[in-house]
């Protein structure tokens, strides 16, 4: 069996569905449920034995080693962690606390657990960090593509936790041996998304009569990965990457803020036009920058197709359209996740129209 880590949250949960849904082996899914972390998302596992959910903290080591002694698990995915840039602006603490410390704890929890095994299973066992593209920071327009060689230049507390992390795992594989696999992604976007990121945060506006707060001229530029797509590059690295090695993953797929949202607004005037005829792209408001908002990021994911043979299978055309049908499909899943502590922080980001 495997461990993840953070298999209730966008990512995670739709990597455990997916996971479950090409193969039997079962997994011990370990996830704090914070704001981000919803069960709802795994209802469909309710009564699959294949799939045993705790709730915890990656950064508690007696439970680690509890969990590590009872499931003997044959690898590690972490997609635990803190992951909205705007709230780390607001309070980078727990980001520290998450991204790194509790990275740090996993991490040792793992060498402990690792340095009991021996033969095949020791030869074996995969520890696979899931970090992000934007460690490396901001390009410039026309600048090439991130690759693995590119330096970090991490610039919110978010992309500055998660190239901690990143390190960290470096050093575990450089000083211990640690077998490990890092994955740096570009943005994604698919069910289960959360609606403080841009893409749900869009949809759910649109469909509620509010405002599409667009940051600053809304020509900073993301590169944009269906959700399954990043699932299926962390099984193929899990199961073929070389040790010690990062990947990253990515769409092929650059765009402006604003295109995102003008594609958005012209696939929900043909699903659900607004009953008086008005384009949902009317409701577009600027309103003050991110500070220090990166302006472009753009992956190179030429060594995880060369290597590996991975590339997505949706275009942003196919998996946009998939994602606001998702999205018009599931009206209570997203009335669950925007009651209480969400509507307060939308209420407090987007005060007065500025996100500082
Ligand atoms: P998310 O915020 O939706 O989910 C994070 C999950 O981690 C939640 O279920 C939360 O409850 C859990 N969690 C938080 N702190 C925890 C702790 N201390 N112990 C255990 N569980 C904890 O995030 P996501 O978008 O699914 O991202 C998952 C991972 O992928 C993150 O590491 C993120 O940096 C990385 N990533 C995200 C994107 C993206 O576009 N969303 C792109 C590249 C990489
Ligand atoms: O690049 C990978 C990263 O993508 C992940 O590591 C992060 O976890 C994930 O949150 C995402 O970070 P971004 O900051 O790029 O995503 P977000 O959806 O918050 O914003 C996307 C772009 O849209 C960004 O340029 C900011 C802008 N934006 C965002 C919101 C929420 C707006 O213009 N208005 C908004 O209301």
């Amino acid at each position: 069996m495997i461990l993840v880590t953070g298999g209730a949250g966008f990512i995670g949960s739709n990597f455990v569905l997916d996971w479950l849904a090409v193969g039997d082996e079962p997994i011990v899914n370990l996830d704090l449920l914070t704001y981000a972390g919803n069960l709802d998302n795994l209802a469909s596992l309710e009564d699959d034995a294949r799939h045993l959910f705790v709730r915890g903290d990656i950064g508690d080591g007696d439970l680690l080693a509890r969990l590590f002694a009872t499931h003997q698990p044959r690898a590690v995915v972490n997609l635990a962690a803190e992951s909205h840039v705007d709230r780390s602006i607001h309070g980078p603490a727990e980001f520290i606390q998450t991204n790194i410390v509790g990275t740090f704890r996993l991490l040792e929890a793992t060498r402990a657990y690792w340095g009991g095994l021996a033969g095949a299973r020791r030869e074996a066992f995969r520890f696979l960090h899931v970090s992000t593209d934007e460690v490396y920071g901001s390009l410039a327009p026309g600048a090439p593509a991130f690759a693995e060689s590119h330096r970090y230049e991490p610039n919110s507390p978010y992309s500055a936790s998660k190239a901690a992390s990143d390190h960290l795992v470096r050093a575990y594989h450089h000083t211990y041996g640690l077998p490990v696999l890092t994955t740096n992604c570009s943005n994604n976007y698919g069910p289960y998304h959360f609606p403080e990121k841009l893409i749900p945060l869009v949809i759910h506006n649109a469909l509620a009569g509010r405002t599409l707060p667009i940051y600053g001229d809304g020509m900073q530029v993301r590169d944009w990965l269906y959700v399954k797509d990043h699932c299926s590059a962390i099984r193929r690295v899990l199961e073929a990457g070389r040790l010690g090695e990062t990947y990253n993953v990515g769409g092929w797929n650059e765009q402006p803020n604003l295109e995102v949202v003008g594609t958005i607004c012209r696939i929900l005037d043909q699903l659900r036009p607004r009953a008086d005829g008005l384009a949902y792209f009317s409701q577009v408001a600027f309103v003050q920058d991110r500070p220090g908002h990166d302006r472009r990021y753009a992956i190179d994911a030429t060594r995880i197709e060369r290597e590996l043979g991975w590339r997505p299978a949706e275009t942003f055309a196919s998996g946009i359209q998939k994602t606001v049908q998702w999205y018009l499909d599931h009206p209570e899943w997203v009335e669950n996740v925007t009651s209480g502590a969400y509507r307060e922080w939308i209420g407090r980001h987007y005060a007065a129209g500025a996100p500082a």
